[in-house]
């Protein structure tokens, strides 16, 4: 008996596409592998390291929907959900609310400031990471978005004692709140006030406190130098910023609509 190739020899030869390379894998050609190769094998010590096109070259829509479906939206979700669009206030996607959920749970979070109540979504997400007895004060300039988060956290029995709703402008109620006394500030109330809300929110956090900023790519739109409306702009400017901010540790995360988190040095 011959021996046998551990694996498919490649018909491709070296320096063609696909051409296996001594020490490295064969694998899939053309996108397929250059998405793969991102994955980590017993051998991908022997891979070169990948630049920034490879990690964009694919359409990325079908992995984006698996992200979105990983967590499930339940029924009080899904109903706050409904709530939201009929009230026109938007809400953060399945996606996004599971990571909100992560890092507040991975700060064991027990104060936390949301400026944009809406329906509740990401209130829910975010109450749900938090410690048992976590404190989330949250505040909208409309009642009746804040009657319908109280309604869906009512529903997923959520202590009232547990969500300390706040109906007021959100520039005049976070000069209010104590320096450092958050864990974690989800800033998702208007844009064209995020620069403020984001200077507050540094105020507030302690070190190691984590703000994020949801809707950061504003509908696809932050990426696209052409845009330059001023939600667009405020957006891009505010994300911009925390790049540079020496105070923060920042990444804008593709979840869902964007997700800028920067961790509070
Ligand atoms: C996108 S919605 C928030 C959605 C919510 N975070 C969620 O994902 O379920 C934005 C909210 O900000 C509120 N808002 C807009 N301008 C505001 C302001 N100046 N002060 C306080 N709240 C404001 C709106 O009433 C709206 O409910």
């Amino acid at each position: 008996m011959g021996t046998r190739e551990p694996f498919p020899v490649f018909p491709a030869r070296v320096g063609e596409p696909g051409a296996r390379v001594p020490g490295h894998l064969p694998g899939p050609r053309g996108p397929a592998a250059i998405a793969s190769s991102h994955l980590c094998t017993t051998r991908s010590h022997a891979r070169p390291r990948l630049p920034r096109e490879a990690a964009i070259s694919t359409d990325k829509s079908a992995s984006w929907a698996h992200c979105e479906d990983f967590r499930t939206a339940d029924e009080v979700l899904l109903r706050a959900t409904d709530r939201a669009a009929q009230l026109g206030c938007g809400a953060v996607s399945p996606g996004t609310g599971a990571l909100l959920q992560v890092v507040a749970a991975a700060l064991r979070a027990s104060a936390v400031v949301e400026i944009g109540t809406g329906a509740g979504v990401s209130g829910l997400w975010l109450l749900r990471g938090m410690s048992p007895d976590g404190v989330l004060t949250t505040i909208d300039a409309e009642a009746e978005h804040q009657r319908a988060a109280k309604e869906a956290f009512r529903e997923a029995g959520i202590r009232p004692t547990r969500a300390r709703t706040i109906t007021g402008r959100a520039l005049e109620v976070l000069p209010r709140l104590t320096d450092g006394g958050y864990d974690l500030v989800l800033a998702d109330g208007d844009p064209l006030e995020l620069a403020e809300h984001v200077e507050q929110g540094l105020r507030l956090l302690r070190p190691g406190g984590v703000l994020a900023v949801a809707h950061a790519l504003a509908g696809d739109r932050t990426p696209d130098p052409a845009r330059r409306d001023p939600v667009t702009t405020a957006l891009r400017e505010v994300t911009r910023a925390l790049r540079e901010d020496d105070r923060v540790v920042p990444s804008l995360v593709p979840s869902g609509d964007g997700l800028l988190l920067a961790a509070r040095r």
